[in-house]
């Protein structure tokens, strides 16, 4: 496996989601090579809930990191799981047009690159 993916994975198992259940992963690789993880964080207040994806790329931030090569995403479900709608747009500006590996439990794989997911994208271009 894709030693990115394995990361998610592991990050995966400290999920905080006792709302909906759905425990997910996510790694960031860096450009000078160092990984950050992160997981999905649930609130009761379900629209505080921070996903996994978010929760990679800000600790990567904190960590002094703003070049980023690709980032990977685990979960269970058979149907692989695409980071959601704001994700996209913080990959985005943070990251750029990077790959991102999709992975499930039964071995799965699928690699886009954000600019196909997230075409037309608004960014610190659209202010100028
Ligand atoms: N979630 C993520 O962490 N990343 C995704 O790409 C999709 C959704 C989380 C948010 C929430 O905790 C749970 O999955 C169900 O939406």
């Amino acid at each position: 496996m894709d030693p990115l993916l394995a990361a998610a994975f592991t990050v995966r198992q400290n999920a905080h989601a006792p709302f909906s259940g759905f425990l997910v992963g996510a790694a960031v690789e860096c450009d000078d090579g160092r990984v950050f993880g992160g997981c999905n964080v649930e609130s009761s207040s379900y629209g505080l809930t921070v996903c996994a994806e978010r929760t990679a790329v800000f600790a990567a931030v904190a960590g002094g990191a703003r070049r980023f090569r690709r980032l990977a995403i685990a979960t269970a479900a058979a149907r692989l799981t695409p980071p959601c709608g704001a994700c996209r747009q913080v990959l985005w500006d943070l990251c750029g047009d990077i790959p991102i590996l999709l992975g499930n439990a039964a071995g799965d794989t699928l690699t886009f690159q954000l600019r196909d997911l997230f075409p037309e994208p608004f960014d610190a271009q659209s202010l100028a």
